[in-house]
């Protein structure tokens, strides 16, 4: 799901030194404990693949790396080819490049999951709340997220949109340039609060939603979510991990929100039953609630889920994965909107000229009912002409170039680890021997020709006519992976996207970040790190 390196610490132990002793562990044992879970290094058998070389003074390649990643692996993949081991986030990693990176992602004896697990402790934090799909390699989240929400997209958004527009409102609201621009000085809280409500909306429906502890609910979940991850990047400390599986095991935050989730949802559930049951009873069609509740309440069997909670549980995992990454990936999609402010205005003409498309159509179809003497339904209500609906965002390719390009632009230039499973030889005669770590180079694919010209910048439109989608994956376009584990999360990941930026473009004329001499700094981030200047907002007229 996250993919993204941590700049913030090196060192090879450091981390783990200065990690908090947990309950019961003394400072004697807690020491003699960090020193024996530190990493150690576990590079492939294969002798052939060469190491970067260290810089003197460097213990590890990550302030080299960090502090120019392109140059980094430039010089690297010009001393040693597409394959060789470098000493960063405390591991010892084989970066692959080229086209030998299709091999790691189509090969199943490479996993992402393990090598997540190994990083991060995910599936210990879904242990604390799931009651069932625990087994190894269950495949029942990427289900989940295809049939309960990708499948449904086209009409969640409408909601979706309609409430981002309220919280918008609320929280930044209008502000002409007389009165000055309106500074948020952290922009990231605003966006989770802004997705957190849609998501809540489109997950339990209204009822709940508008339960400010749900809410809560939904944000701290999206924040253990991220936590997992080790807030802002991760990097190997197997007493970072330890400590954290510790206080899940002590405090299983998963299943105290899939509680209250559960809770809240009961008297709604049994309520919606028995408004069906008259319904029946009545020869009436029930009209199902559309939200990833109900849809998982239907179909539970199916999955193999257990009960209310253990379906909260799945919900708050799936809801923890969309707030955390669209919360990281909005707020940074306007800072670029800020960095490169000539782009704002064809961005809100795309907006107009789509939706005046949209808007004559129906007008058309309106008249074309009037003259067959049928009445004009709810669906062709003059009053939604203009909406944001699926349909409208699809139509916008200039949108979804920038959405691309920014991912493009911003994802690292390592990322997306692979544990080899087994011994795996890639085409080059290279042996990746079982038990090591490889990491995926994206410089190479990112920067290639097949991405047009001018690689090195950011240029919002280089997609625009040339059917590549934000969601299309392949070998120049990798924030996603590729192959048959490719994130199954990016469908709705994109379209959100597309509607914040549209929403943004048509109520803000301009942005401004607060402290441009931190722009650079500011596109460039990692996921879930917070950005150390604010945002300017200035309203259209
Ligand atoms: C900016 C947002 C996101 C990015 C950049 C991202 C990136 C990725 C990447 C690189 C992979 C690994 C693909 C591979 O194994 O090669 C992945 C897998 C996955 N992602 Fe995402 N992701 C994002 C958001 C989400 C969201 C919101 C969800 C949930 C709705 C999600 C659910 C998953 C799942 C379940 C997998 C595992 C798929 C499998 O093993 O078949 N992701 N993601």
């Amino acid at each position: 799901m996250l993919t993204l390196l941590s700049s913030s610490t090196n060192g090879m132990v450091i981390g783990a030194m200065k990690a908090a002793i947990p309950f019961g562990i003394g400072l004697a044992s807690a020491t003699f404990m960090a020193a024996k879970i530190a990493l150690s290094p576990e590079f492939s058998t294969d002798k052939r693949i060469p190491i970067a070389s260290l810089r003197p003074g460097d213990s590890s390649h990550d302030d080299e790396y960090n502090e120019d990643p392109d140059a980094f692996l430039e010089r690297c993949e010009k001393e040693y080819g597409p394959v060789f081991n470098v000493y960063l986030l405390n591991m010892a990693l084989t970066v692959i490049s080229g086209p030998q990176a299709r091999e790691v992602f189509t090969n199943e004896s490479f996993s992402a999951n393990d090598a997540l697990e190994e990083l991060t402790c995910m599936r210990s934090y879904f242990d604390t709340g799931r009651k069932s799909n625990n087994n190894y390699n269950n495949r029942t989240i990427p289900a989940l997220i295809r049939d309960m929400i990708t499948r449904f997209i086209p009409t969640y958004i409408p909601k979706i949109v309609a409430q981002m527009e309220k919280v918008i409102d609320q929280e930044l609201g209008y502000c002409p340039a007389q009165r000055g621009a309106k500074l948020v000085e952290k922009p990231l809280l605003v966006f989770q609060k802004i997705i957190a409500n849609a998501t809540a909306l489109v997950f339990v429906g209204p009822e709940i939603a508008k339960s400010r502890k749900i809410i809560d609910t939904f944000i701290s979940a999206s924040k253990d979510f991220g936590k997992t991850f080790g807030n802002g990047g991760v990097r190997a400390s197997k007493w970072r991990t330890f400590i954290q599986r510790a206080n899940y095991k002590l405090f299983h935050p998963l299943r105290n929100h899939a509680q209250i989730l559960a809770e809240a949802s009961m008297s709604v559930i049994l309520e919606r039953r028995r408004l069906e049951a008259l319904a029946n009873e009545a020869g009436i069609e029930f009209e199902q609630p559309d939200d990833v509740l109900q849809h998982m309440f239907d179909d539970f069997d199916k999955h193999g889920l257990v009960d209310l909670e253990d379906i909260c549980a799945f919900a708050l995992i799936i809801s923890g994965a969309i707030v955390h990454t669209i919360t990281d990936a909005s707020t940074n999609m306007l800072y670029y909107l800020a960095a490169f402010p000539q782009y704002m205005d064809r961005l809100f003409q795309e907006q107009q000229q789509v939706l005046d498309t949209i808007q004559a159509e129906r007008e058309q179809a309106r008249q074309e009912r009037s003259r067959e003497g049928k009445p004009i339904g709810d669906d062709l209500d003059p009053a939604h002409d203009r909406d944001l609906t699926a349909a409208a965002i699809k139509k916008m390719i200039y949108m979804d170039s920038f959405v691309r390009e920014v991912f493009r632009f911003r994802t690292e230039r390592l990322g997306i680890m692979h544990l080899a499973l087994e011994d795996v030889t890639l085409s080059s005669g290279i042996m990746i021997s079982k038990g090591s770590t490889v990491i995926i180079n994206t410089r190479p694919a990112h920067q290639s020709s097949e991405n047009g010209e001018d690689v090195t910048e950011f240029r919002p439109w280089r997609f625009v006519g040339k059917n590549k989608a934000a969601t299309k994956v392949g070998m120049d376009y990798l924030p996603f992976g590729m192959g048959r584990h490719a994130c199954p999360g990016r469908f709705i990941v994109v379209e959100q996207l597309k509607a914040v930026g549209a929403l943004m473009v048509s109520k803000y004329s301009k942005i401004e970040i607060q402290d441009p001499s931190k722009t650079k700094m500011a596109l460039c981030t990692h996921i879930g790190e917070p950005i150390d200047t604010g945002l300017k907002f200035t309203s259209r007229e």
